[in-house]
């Protein structure tokens, strides 16, 4: 039997599954809409289903008893982001849209439902299949999957996410680090406001915030070590009321990205040290904080990447194969990390012969729908092929 193959036995239902939830889609946590049409389909099929919270659903297949208990999971939240494709199916909510691809999860997670509901006899133990609200912003969707209980079980958890960096047909399965954790980033800067014609009766703390950037640039350069790696963005300056005031206050907000614990308890350190010295040589004060979201770092179980890889060897061939490099994006997959050892699966979608690359999050994003039919067989294969091991 060749899984990917079977694909085409699901593909126009799941294009039509994609590209209905590309034109409806909704914002984290509200994915009430999108739940029902996820149920719907499961009804459809005659899938047992739990609803662990408001949103979101999980499907159970149970195949043979005596097995393990393996979760496969997809996003189906959207942004807020108003799309600029001029797709045919563009999205009819205004400010909101599907440009992260987890349309195309939900509707591969579907399809792998589909297709293993096929083998239901050939899988020895029972397959999980989450479909996580609110990815994008905490509250995290993969938090209340978790804190319902109802993945206790699990013994592994795999989540797939589309890259549109990545030519459709190539899959990236790589052990160790694949998202980084990420923390918030607080300055607050006082100094003295006053006539902009007469500073030397203020303290400009617009001078002062503009140095505390500057002087944040050595942290990552300077202080931390190859092992330690991070990134740390300020994203925004906020400063001043007029351009004949000198002003009082600035505000700075910013992110860090990084995979140890190390790196972080030095970023908290280095931030602090420096903003509160830069501040202080200007005759400025500074407030400074500096906290991790709750979402560590995504890292794939070195032996769930090597099974992962060579189900995919087997289905897609040697040369799908591909290395992804570690980015600075966040993901609260990792959330799930409590329960069980995971893996992270980047699938190719982009296509230059249909359409100009886009980022992920960018209003213009595209994807190649035939990446889905990639991430269904690779997540039934993998069910397959993991749980028919010896334990
Ligand atoms: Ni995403």
């Amino acid at each position: 039997m060749d899984i990917f193959k079977q694909t085409a036995l699901f593909k126009e239902e799941t294009i039509a599954l994609r590209r209905h939830m590309h034109q409806n889609p909704e914002l984290s946590g509200k994915e009430f809409a999108t739940t029902e049409l996820i149920i719907k389909e499961l009804e459809k099929l005659g899938i047992e289903y739990i609803r662990p919270a408001e949103t979101g659903v999980i499907a159970i297949i149970k195949g043979r008893d005596n097995g393990r208990v393996l979760g496969l999971r997809a996003d189906i939240d959207a942004l807020p982001v108003e799309e600029e494709t001029g797709l045919e199916f563009s999205s009819v909510n205004h400010g909101v849209m599907h440009a992260c691809g987890h349309d195309a999860h939900t509707a591969s997670l579907m399809e792998t439902v589909k297709i293993l509901n096929l083998h239901k006899d050939e899988l020895n133990g029972t397959v999980k299949f989450i479909f996580q609200p609110s990815e994008e912003f905490l509250p995290s969707g993969a938090e209340k999957m978790v804190d319902s209980g109802e993945l206790n079980d699990c013994s592994a958890i795999v989540g797939i996410h589309v890259k549109s960096d990545m030519p459709v047909g190539k899959i990236s399965v790589e052990p160790g680090p694949r998202m980084a954790a990420s923390a918030g980033v607080d300055i607050k800067v006082k100094g003295k406001s006053g006539h902009a014609g007469i500073p030397s009766d203020s303290v400009d703390a617009t001078v002062a915030a503009a140095a505390i950037v500057m002087n944040l640039q050595t942290v990552v350069s300077r202080e931390l070590s190859l092992d330690n790696m991070a990134v740390l963005s300020i994203g925004t300056l906020n400063s001043g009321t007029a351009r004949n005031v000198i002003s009082g206050e600035a505000v700075l907000e910013g992110t860090c990205r990084y995979y140890s614990d190390e790196a972080i308890e030095h970023v908290i350190k280095a931030v602090e040290r420096i903003a509160k010295c830069t501040a202080g040589s200007f005759r400025a004060e500074a407030e400074v904080s500096v906290v991790p979201s709750g979402c560590k770092a995504v890292i794939n179980d070195s032996k769930l990447a090597a099974e992962g890889a060579k189900t995919a060897e087997k289905i897609f061939g040697k040369e799908a194969l591909c290395h992804y490099p570690i980015s600075g994006l966040n993901e609260d997959f990792s959330k799930y990390s409590t329960i069980c050892p995971l893996l992270y699966v980047l699938i190719g979608a982009q296509n230059d012969s249909k359409f100009e690359p886009y980022p992920l999050h960018s209003s213009k994003l595209q994807i190649d729908e035939d990446c889905m039919d990639y991430a269904a067989a690779f997540m039934a294969q993998f069910a397959l092929d993991y749980l028919a091991q010896d334990l």
